[in-house]
């Protein structure tokens, strides 16, 4: 049997010796700090990340979002007219996708206590994203394709920010750069060779 002492702290008993390299939780004192403002929700004493700054700039991504759906949502009306309906198919798809996007960066916001601005007269100066038409299928192609390489770089960056200071934010970042990837490459491998 192994007589090493638990890594852990149990309430304000101690049964691990805190300058160890084992994992080491005081559990007492998580459970007081916790106890403590219980009306910040998920954003608990050591949340490591400055709030306010987090939230706005998931406002800005969720922006970025809503004029992606919008974008797509015009190519898809748009391209049908030109004989190209799987090029408008896919930009149906991706405009559902950058939809959920919206959705789930909307619900981070409210989960850090944040309002999710959705005012459409300020969504542009909020937008990483352009709001482009284009007249050929190609043109479309090629601007949605721009946009898509201009999220994969914005949410980089962002990802790259947050770091460990906020895991769910960043896992949630990271789960729509993968899907934003996957979208430059689609739209890359529909341009003429
Ligand atoms: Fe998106
Ligand atoms: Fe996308």
């Amino acid at each position: 049997m192994n007589k090493e002492e638990p890594a852990m702290m149990t309430d304000g008993k101690k049964t691990c010796d805190e300058k160890s390299e084992k994992f080491c939780m005081d559990i007492g004192q998580i459970r007081k700090e916790a106890a403590g403002d219980i009306k910040e929700g998920a954003v608990t004493p050591n949340y490591k990340a400055d709030t306010k700054e987090i939230i706005d700039m998931l406002g800005e991504a969720l922006a970025t979002e809503i004029v992606c759906v919008l974008r797509y949502r015009k190519h898809y009306y748009a391209a049908r007219g030109i004989n190209s309906e799987p090029v408008a198919e896919e930009f149906l798809e991706h405009s559902n996708q950058e939809l959920a996007h919206a959705d789930k960066l909307a619900m981070r916001i409210r989960q850090l206590g944040g309002d999710p601005d959705l005012d459409p007269t300020t969504l542009m100066s909020r937008s990483h994203a352009h709001y482009t038409e284009a007249t050929t299928l190609e043109g479309m192609i090629r601007e949605n394709l721009i946009e898509e390489r201009v999220a994969v770089e914005t949410y980089r960056k962002m990802i790259e920010f947050i770091g460990a200071k906020d895991p769910t934010t960043r896992r949630l970042l990271e789960e729509i750069l993968e899907q934003e990837e996957e979208h430059a490459d689609e739209l890359s491998d529909l341009l003429p060779q």
